[in-house]
C-alpha cells in the first residue's frame, strides 16, 4: 500500500517509552503506566489510519524486556492478551490489519491463541496495518534471516536476497520513527528497516501521547528533507 502523499509517510514506527515513569510521577505503581498506554495505542491506532498511514509498527515488548521483575513482564502480557482480544471488533472496524512480528516461541499458549485470532478475524482488513513487535529485536529479525538462509541454502548476496529471508519479509522502510518520553536511542528496533527512517523524538510521555502529538510528528516530517545518500531536494 502507498500513502496517498509523499508528505504523509508510507511506514511510521513507534517507540512506545515511558509508561513508568507517567505512573511514578503519579506517585502509581508502574502497572497503571501501561494500562494507559494501551489507551494511547488504541488513540495512536486510530488517528495513524485517520491520517492515512499504511504501516504503523509498535514497539511493544522487546526480547530485553524479559529482564524486567516477574510481576512487570507477566502483566504486560496479560494487558496484551487481553487488548488483542478486546480491540478486535474496533480493528475490523477500523479495517486495520493486525500482525504481530517477533519470537512466539516463548509466550504463552493463551497469548499466542489470542494473537492467531486477532490476526485471523483481520486478515481481511485493508486500510492500515499494524504491526505489533512482540518480543522483538532488530537483532533477533537479523538472526532469524541468517538462519533460514542456512536452512533453505539461500546466500545472502544482496540486499533483496536477505530481506527475502527476514521474518516479516514484506515489511517495507520505515520512513519516519517516533520515540517517546526524551530517550533519543534505537534500542535494537527495526534495524534494517530503519536504515533511511527519519527520527523524531519528543518529551511527551507514551501514556499522554495522542492525536495532536501525532499531527505534530507528521507536519516535522513533512518538512525534512529526504536524500536517501543523495544531493538535497528542497530550497
Ligand atoms: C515502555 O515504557 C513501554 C513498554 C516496555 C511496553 C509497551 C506497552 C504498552 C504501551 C502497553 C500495552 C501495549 C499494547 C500493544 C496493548 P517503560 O515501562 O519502559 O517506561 P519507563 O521508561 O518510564 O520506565
Amino acid at each position: 500500500m502507498a500513502s496517498a502523499s509523499p508528505e504523509i509517510p508510507a511506514h511510521v514506527a513507534i517507540i512506545m517509552d515511558g509508561n513508568g515513569r507517567w505512573a511514578q510521577k503519579r506517585l502509581r505503581p508502574r502497572v497503571l503506566g501501561h494500562r494507559a498506554g494501551r489507551d494511547a495505542v488504541e488513540r495512536c491506532v486510530e488517528a495513524c489510519a485517520e491520517a492515512g498511514i499504511s504501516v504503523l509498527t509498535l514497539f511493544a515488548f522487546s526480547t530485553e524486556n524479559w529482564q524486567r521483575p516477574k510481576d512487570e513482564v507477566n502483566i504486560l502480557m496479560d494487558l496484551m492478551s487481553r487488548a488483542l482480544r478486546e480491540y478486535v471488533p474496533k480493528l475490523v472496524e477500523n479495517q486495520v490489519r493486525l500482525q504481530v512480528l517477533g519470537d512466539r516461541e516463548q509466550l504463552s499458549p493463551g497469548l499466542r491463541n489470542e494473537i492467531a485470532t486477532a490476526e485471523s478475524k483481520t486478515a481481511s482488513c485493508g486500510r492500515m496495518d499494524l504491526i505489533l513487535a512482540l518480543n522483538y529485536s532488530g537483532r533477533w529479525a537479523m538472526l532469524e534471516a541468517a538462519r533460514t538462509a542456512q536452512r533453505e541454502g539461500v546466500l545472502l548476496d544482496s540486499e533483496a536476497a536477505l530481506q527475502a529471508c527476514l521474518p516479516e519479509p514484506r515489511l517495507p522502510p520505515v520512513d519516519l520513527l517516533i520515540r517517546t518520553s526524551g530517550e533519543m536511542r534505537i534500542s535494537n528496533f527495526l534495524l534494517w528497516e530503519l536504515a533511511y527512517a527519519e527520527l523524531y523524538f519528543t518529551d511527551t510521555l507514551w501514556p499522554d501521547f495522542n492525536a495532536q502529538h501525532l499531527d505534530a510528528a507528521l507536519a516535522a516530517y513533512a518538512k525534512r528533507d529526504r536524500r536517501f545518500g543523495g544531493l538535497p531536494n528542497k530550497g
